[in-house]
């Protein structure tokens, strides 16, 4: 059998696993032993990939079905994982919550949803400052568990490459526990009372939840009695990894060429992406990442211009493949109105093809000081309910206008009953924010918080998809 050549694997041929090595790399650990540092990469070089090459494609081809509609993404979890967290029951909650959420988008939106977790390598994360001062001390700041440990001690901080093995192997036993669930019916909707959730009882919507719990229950014993035994295992459900493409030198060493396919994968998720910190036409971080057959994400904020916009995707995706490069917005509710509609006009006029997923966490960042209660008078980053809602509608108007396709949200949630976010149907105040409070970076919305906005909002795409069919300003590649 013959080999044609995929599209992606008409890279550039200046272009290797390596030559992000030539531009200025921000957000690097300083490593103190760079000996260390390799042997740590030689031995991870030597093990099995955590993906695959067609996990990889399979994905791929699904975004390129919802950038045209078809189908709708669902990404999220943590800001950061923490090897701590590696535990059967929190990887379980995770998936359990994209699932609910991901429930309610299919019954509103009626096409099938993919669902991408922040999952199994969220173990590295930027910041906006190098060190970090307490009490007249400096350390360099905490950059996640790959690099370091949160603690503020000399040591705890001190970027150790040990932990990146032990980040793979976690990845790995996350990637494990979520195929083998995925594989014995860990999501059968056949029977909706695992689907029953404590917060049905006090929210406005929880009625609502019941009922498209029941409809999709009915709707699954209606079919099963027409074709007698399940086909092909509709127990199964599927789950994708994605994590920030952040530490070059380790992404570097799960890049692998894999026989009967052309090209680079980089196989340690299957959809990377671009932090907006390192997201730069000329960064060391699209260089790494335009080599690669995998699906990328690049987040744009509101301080993106609608050219480096432009100019990323083209250096992503020179072959203008479906399904190859999400712009990931994420511009705050009080700035997409102003900054999302030029940047969606420069890539539709330039005729590429790109997945829109909104981000309605990033930009709504803020600080607020309780005045009351256990942390009155801290400094405290939260996230406003109301203010992630109202972000997702105007994305929503933003594409309808424009005459592009939402075909996606990215979320930091988790499906433990954490305090980090305030509003939603239990009104959280700044002042209950102390009582569960556990995100080591940015705040996440609970699972009850996380099906409200599902809730609110599929029902908003489902009207604008329904009142403005999409017109994908776009070409297919080769045409
Ligand atoms: C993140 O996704 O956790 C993050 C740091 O986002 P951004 O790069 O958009 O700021
Ligand atoms: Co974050």
């Amino acid at each position: 059998m013959t080999n044609l050549p995929t599209i992606s694997s008409l890279t550039d041929a200046s272009w290797s696993p390596a030559t992000w090595r030539a531009r200025p790399a921000l957000q690097q650990p300083a490593w103190p032993d760079r000996g260390a540092l390799e042997s740590v990469l030689d031995a991870i070089r030597a093990l099995p990939p955590l993906v695959t090459s067609g996990e990889v494609e399979s994905l791929k081809s699904q975004l390129a079905s919802a950038a045209r509609g078809e189908r709708f993404v669902l990404q999220g979890g943590d800001c950061a994982e923490s090897f701590a967290d590696c535990t059967s029951e929190r990887v379980a909650s995770q998936l359990k919550l994209l699932l609910q959420m991901s429930l309610v988008l299919v019954h509103e939106l009626r096409v099938p949803v993919v669902r991408v977790g922040r999952i199994a390598g969220q173990y590295a994360k930027p910041r906006t400052s190098d060190t970090e001062t307490r009490g007249g001390i400096t350390l360099p700041s905490y950059r996640g568990d790959n690099v370091n440990s949160p603690a503020f001690d000399a040591d705890a901080r001190t970027p150790d490459p040990a932990l990146l093995m032990a980040g793979y192997e976690r990845a790995a036993i996350t990637l494990n526990f979520m195929r083998s669930l995925a594989d014995s019916g860990f999501a059968d909707l056949h029977h909706p009372e695992q689907w029953d959730l404590e917060w049905m009882s006090h929210s406005p919507l929880g009625a609502e939840y019941r009922r498209m719990v029941d409809s999709i229950g009915d709707s699954l014993r209606h079919i099963d009695s027409m074709e007698g035994m399940l086909p092909g295992g509709r127990g199964r459900v599927e789950f994708h990894a994605s994590h920030e493409c952040l530490l070059l030198d380790l992404e570097e060493a799960l890049v692998r060429t894999v026989p009967r396919r052309e090209g680079h994968y980089l196989l340690s998720t299957h959809m990377p992406w671009i932090g907006l910190r390192t997201a730069s036409p000329g960064s060391a971080h699209v260089e790494f990442l335009r080599g690669v057959a995998n699906p990328v994400g690049v987040k744009v904020g509101p301080g993106t211009s609608p050219e480096d916009a432009v100019a990323m995707v083209r250096t992503l995706n020179p072959h203008r493949e479906p399904g190859k490069v999400a712009l990931i917005h994420r511009m705050g509710a009080r700035r997409i109105a102003a900054t999302l509609p030029e940047i969606v006009r420069a890539v539709s006029a330039a005729n590429l093809p790109v997945l829109w997923i909104c981000d309605p966490m990033h930009g709504n960042t803020e600080i607020v000081t309780p005045a009351e209660g256990a942390w009155a008078g801290r400094a405290i980053k939260t996230r406003k309910f109301a203010h992630i809602v109202a972000e997702i509608e105007q994305a929503i108007e933003v594409h309808a206008s424009c005459g592009t396709v939402l075909g996606g949200m990215h979320f930091e949630l988790t499906g433990d009953p954490v305090t980090e976010c305030t509003g939603g149907a239990r009104g959280l105040s700044d002042e209950q924010l102390a009582r569960a409070y556990r995100s080591q970076i940015d705040p996440r919305l609970n699972s009850e918080q996380a099906l409200e906005v599902a809730m609110l909002v599929a029902r908003r795409l489902r009207s604008s998809r329904l009142s403005s069919p999409v017109q994908c300003p776009v070409r297919r590649a080769g045409s």
